[in-house]
């Protein structure tokens, strides 16, 4: 699916934007969100779960464990303005799991596929996320409907090792680490380390380190120690961060994956079918990579095990498009005459190579397209077609070449080839 490495980078870097900027580090929120869309999951009907993002609609979105938490999806609604390929849903767990690995925590395996509902006929009933006042049994009343075990619920309760508790929205007050925007296994270090006492002040029922008295830790918090079954597992992570990392990473994943389609499964068995053709998917990525950098010879060396015809599918652009769009003659006329791509497939912007030619001035290879037959008639989605489009971004040789229905001989064509 989405193949390029440079789309990845790109939009792992427009969410680390949305997240962490001079006003705001949401990082730890941002985690929550994907959680609380996730964390609803019952197991025995399929009902919950991150897809749909649901959270979105009444009555989920009053829950009041969500409250405050809708604040992220303003925050990410810019790059849910650049991406409409990627739903909501996707966009929240991709970032609860990118906000972990920007706080310096493990890298979380997140895949896509998950839609938006039209409406709230799909949210479950409120009170599904856990109650911070309860114990181990509720705990495990929540975890276990979701199909986790007591190793999973110590590995996930984790995520506490960031953010804080906010009095106005949920009642509790205080960090549970004094490195709150580090993701590291300091949580586990101070559960286990640290002596407690209940907090003597107004608010919900707490505690505070009794050494500061500036730390908290929930009901919940205190069930892992507290609980037989829990304790190893918290004692564990507390002495030892690589296992934390590598149990939290695996459950978190697994959370965000829960009623959502199978394509979303981090953890999947590929079938056969499926890995040839996520390898083939991968050289055609790389098929139009080198396009893009006009390596004729690297592409003639992988053409056999690509789809040399194939589309990137967040964008709807071929490898002629990548080479026209950078003025890569050797590249464009090896497509065209040897590979034979279609000249006049348009991106999701309309736009066809002719176009991308065009843009850009690239005299010989509009040639090159225009005598193998491409159409200059075509519109993109801002109704130019190429001659109109040239005239806009004063390419005059190019608006001349299209009224003369002219194209590159054969023969020039040939020596972009071989020159290449
Ligand atoms: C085990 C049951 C859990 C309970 C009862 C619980 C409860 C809470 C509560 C009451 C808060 C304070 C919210 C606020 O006042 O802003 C909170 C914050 C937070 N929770 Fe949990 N939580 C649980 C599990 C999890 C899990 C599984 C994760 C993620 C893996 C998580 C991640 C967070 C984060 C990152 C914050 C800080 C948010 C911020 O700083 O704005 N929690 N949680």
């Amino acid at each position: 699916m989405y193949d390029s490495k440079i789309y990845m980078e790109a939009l792992k870097s427009e969410i680390r934007t949305a997240l962490v900027n001079q006003k705001a580090f949401a990082c730890p929120i941002a985690m929550r969100v994907a959680w609380h869309a996730s964390g609803t999951y019952d197991k025995s009907d399929g009902s919950g779960g991150s897809d749909g993002a649901t959270m979105r609609f009444e009555p989920e979105i009053s829950d009041e464990a969500n409250e405050g938490l809708i604040i992220v999806r303003d925050m990410l609604r810019e790059v849910k303005d650049r991406h409409p390929e990627l739903s909501e849903a996707d966009i929240w767990t991709l970032a609860g799991c990118l906000a972990v690995e920007f706080m310096g925590g493990p890298e979380v395996p997140h895949r896509f596929g998950r839609t938006d509902d039209e409406d709230g006929s799909r949210c479950p009933e409120n009170g599904r996320i856990p109650d911070a006042a309860q114990g181990a049994d509720h705990l495990r009343d929540v975890f276990y409907r979701m199909g986790f075990d007591d190793r999973d619920i110590v590995a996930l309760s984790g995520g506490h090792t960031v953010g804080r508790c906010h009095e106005v929205r949920s009642g509790y007050d205080g960090p549970w680490t004094h490195n709150s925007l580090e993701f590291d296994n300091s949580y586990f270090k101070n559960l286990v380390d640290l002596e407690w006492k209940e907090r003597d002040w107004d608010g919900e029922f707490q505690y505070t380190d009794v050494e500061t008295e500036t730390l908290v830790m929930l009901p919940t918090d205190m069930a892992l120690i507290e609980d037989d079954e829990f304790r190893p597992y918290a004692e564990l992570y507390a002495r030892d961060e690589d296992a934390f990392f590598d149990d939290f990473a695996d459950a978190y994943a697994r959370l965000m994956a829960l009623g959502c389609p199978d394509s979303c499964d981090p953890h999947a068995e590929e079938s056969t079918d499926a890995e040839e053709s996520t390898d083939n998917d991968d050289t055609s990525a790389e098929f139009r990579e080198f396009a893009m950098h006009g390596s004729v010879g690297y592409m003639k060396r992988i053409a056999d095990d690509a789809d040399v015809h194939g589309i990137e599918e967040h964008s709807g652009r071929n490898a002629l498009h990548k080479a026209a769009f950078w003025g890569h003659e050797g590249a464009v006329c090896y497509l065209v005459h040897e590979c034979g791509l279609d000249l006049d497939v348009q991106d999701k912007n309309g736009d066809t190579a002719l176009h991308d030619a065009a843009r850009f001035g690239h005299q010989a290879i509009a040639e090159i397209l225009l005598s193998a037959g491409a159409d200059p008639s075509i519109k993109n989605e801002d109704g130019q077609d190429v001659a109109t489009l040239a005239g806009a971004y004063e390419k005059p040789a190019i608006v001349e070449m299209i009224a003369d229905g002219r194209g590159a001989t054969e023969s020039q064509q040939a020596t972009a080839v071989e020159t290449s």
